[in-house]
């Protein structure tokens, strides 16, 4: 198990490279969603996030990270503005973000993996939403980059 960076600072980030009017040449996925993935010394990761009208709503981020129980597991940390949300938008980016990594990972031949999201103990709106987008309550432990207690919660995802 690991925990992201702060998806909250990706999506403030995202925000200024459209204020900035950086290009975003990649593809669309319907719902105002676009997607880009990043490899670099901390792993790859794919993005998805919604922006509509120059304004990033919504975005999920799914990071390929150690195995669990020798089955590749995916991270996942999600963010929504804070003008957009108690709307449905959290939910909608990590159903978008699964529905393509589950395609994505089903033409490479994986028959299952798991998706994971490590989160705060403070953290209640996301302690509540991950309950419902994994189906279970998390398992307690300690979050190894902040030294806090944390949930982690985790659902193995089949591709066929
Ligand atoms: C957590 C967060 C992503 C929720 O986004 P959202 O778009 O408001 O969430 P949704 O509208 O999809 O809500 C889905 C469910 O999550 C739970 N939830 C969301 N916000 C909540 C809140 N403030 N209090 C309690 N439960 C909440 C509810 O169960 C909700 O279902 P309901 O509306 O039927 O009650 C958003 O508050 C956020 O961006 N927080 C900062 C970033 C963060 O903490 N990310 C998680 C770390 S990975």
């Amino acid at each position: 198990m690991s925990s992201m960076a702060d998806p909250m600072d990706a999506l403030v980030e995202i925000q200024q490279a459209l204020n900035a009017k950086t290009p975003f040449d990649v593809p669309e996925l319907g719902e105002g969603y676009k997607t880009w993935s990043i490899e670099n010394s901390i792993g790859k990761r794919h993005v998805f996030a919604k922006i509509i009208n120059g304004e990033i709503q919504a975005l999920s981020i799914f990071g390929l990270v150690d195995p669990v129980d020798g089955i590749e597991c995916w991270a996942v940390g999600y963010a929504v503005s804070e003008r957009h949300r108690r709307r449905g938008l959290a939910v909608e980016a990590f159903r978008k973000g699964l529905e393509e990594l589950k395609r994505d990972l089903s033409q490479s031949k994986v028959k299952s993996f798991y998706v994971e999201a490590v989160i705060d103990v403070g953290n209640s709106p996301s302690i509540r939403l991950a309950e419902k987008l994994f189906l279970c309550t998390g398992e307690k432990m300690i979050d190894g980059e902040s030294g806090r207690p944390a949930l982690w919660f985790k659902r193995l995802i089949v591709t066929e």
